[in-house]
């Protein structure tokens, strides 16, 4: 088959060059991008008098014309003309013979792919934004609703301080809002247009650039040609930011797969999201989040990949960047069908309340707040700790909890003990005496899911 590209040749493509530098069948995932970044080119084109408003309305009619085929399967790519931009061009040709040759005019394939990667990630990651929403939505909810719960708080997984489980969740919420005010915030790398950089140095024609940002709704340009077709680093920004994202992600998953063991049973995953054993009848396994956890792995690999690809790179294209596009496509696909995941299953999990307030009474996690009342009483704090421990000690050996202990047997460790002690031994006690802003009492966890609300609000009146 001929080549765009043809001329200089005298022989025909090896077969194993062909498969081994067509990006075809994973770049097709650019079409629209493709034709939409080349609609707008030719409209400058011919605004600018560099082809005739005749031929620039002939290949934007010709441009509809491909992409309605291609949505309708009527077009069928080919290895031999190696990637997305060369397919619809040739696309382009078959539709409206030669004078699709002139949309190419003052272009390169590095400015139209690098133009192309910016406009879907630019659709994608405001996709990916509006799914992080939901679910923090959907943690929002859990944590309204559980603001009295009780859980055990861990440090290195062991009993540290009872906390509501209310909390615990909206941890998450915050770490979310993070993940999407990263995304949010790389949007302004990636709302930069790269096209009229030509092949590296520019372009003989007089072309406009800020029109085509203006048709295509990029806030700024590129100002250095080198730079706009060599770099990636909008894309590594993304795959960071993901890669951070799926970190929260599997952090969450693991809690789930804890919580929802039988020696746990925080928490129940509705049956929708779990799958069962083909061997043991009795399974009832958390899937869902394992997989989460695991896909955590893919992203990070997308994200260091990339890296690599480019380390080493002179400016300004190289082959080599054509590896940017899978982990990318991978990245956003994980992210989109782990967020859509996520959300519904947190929505439908059963808190079960009662098996978490049983936890918390049955620890010496309300030692601290021993601790904290000798302190009250003129203790020092050092002191007080060395003092609890001891009687902790004592607790463990007597077989009973700290709130089992009386009065007498306090008062053996110190006179400061009376009877206002059973006053900050429940776990309600525990909880709601940490009152310090950003603690876990009912009274600032409820500030804190009003300032997630008011912050959810906001985040609807920006987009
Ligand atoms: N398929 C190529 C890529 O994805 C497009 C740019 C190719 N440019 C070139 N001069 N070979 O990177």
């Amino acid at each position: 088959m001929s080549k765009l590209w043809g001329g200089r040749f005298t022989k025909d493509t090896n077969k194993l060059v062909e498969e081994l530098t067509a990006s075809i069948s994973f770049d097709q995932k650019l079409a629209n991008e493709d034709i939409q970044g080349s609609l707008a080119h030719v409209q400058m084109l011919g605004e600018c008098g560099i082809i005739s408003p005749d031929d620039a309305n002939k290949i934007k009619a010709g441009l509809h014309t491909v992409k309605s085929k291609l949505d309708n399967g009527e077009l069928e790519y080919s290895v031999a003309h190696e990637d997305i931009h060369m397919n619809i061009e040739q696309f382009l040709i078959d539709e409206i013979g030669p004078v699709g040759g002139k949309l190419h005019t003052g272009r390169s394939r590095n400015d139209q792919v690098a133009t192309d990667m910016h406009l879907y990630l630019k659709n994608n990651t405001n996709d990916i934004i509006q799914l992080i929403a939901d679910v923090q939505a959907a943690i929002l909810a859990q944590a309204e609703a559980n603001i009295e719960t009780m859980i055990p708080g861990y440090t290195h997984l062991q009993r540290a301080q009872p906390v509501s489980f209310a909390h615990h969740v909206m941890a998450y919420y915050w770490m979310m809002e993070r993940d999407k005010q990263r995304l949010i915030d790389s949007l302004d790398r990636v709302n930069i247009l790269p096209l009229g950089s030509g092949a590296m140095a520019g372009t003989t024609f007089p072309i406009d650039r800020e029109r085509v940002a203006e048709l295509l709704g990029f806030d700024d340009i590129y100002p250095n040609s080198m730079d706009a077709v060599s770099d990636r680093d909008f894309i590594l920004e993304f795959l960071s930011a993901a890669s951070i994202m799926m970190m929260h992600i599997s952090r969450l998953s693991e809690e789930l797969v804890v919580w929802s063991s039988e020696e746990f049973s925080f928490v129940e995953l509705d049956d929708s999201f779990c799958t069962g054993s083909s061997i043991m009848p009795q399974k009832k396994n958390p899937d869902v989040p394992e997989l989460l956890r695991a896909k955590t792995g893919r992203v990070y690999g997308n994200l260091l990949g990339l890296l690599t690809v480019l380390k080493g790179l002179p400016l300004a294209y190289n082959k080599d960047m054509q590896e940017d596009k899978e982990g990318m496509f991978d990245t956003v696909e994980t992210l989109v069908g782990s967020l859509k995941m996520l959300a519904p299953m947190i929505e439908t999990m059963t808190v079960n309340k009662e098996t978490m307030r049983n936890a918390v009474t049955q620890d010496y996690s309300n030692a601290t707040d021993i601790a904290d009342y000798l302190v009250t009483k003129g203790m020092p704090f050092r002191d007080a700790h060395e003092m609890i421990g001891k009687i902790v000690l004592y607790a463990i050996d007597k077989k009973k909890y700290l709130l089992e202990l009386s009065l007498e047997e306090y008062q053996t460790f110190s006179p400061l003990f009376l009877e206002d002690i059973y006053t900050v031994l429940t776990p309600e006690q525990v909880v709601g005496q940490r009152n310090s802003y950003g603690g876990t009492s009912p009274n600032q966890v409820k500030k804190q899911i009003q300032l997630a609300k008011e912050n959810s609000a906001q985040s609807t009146v920006e987009k």
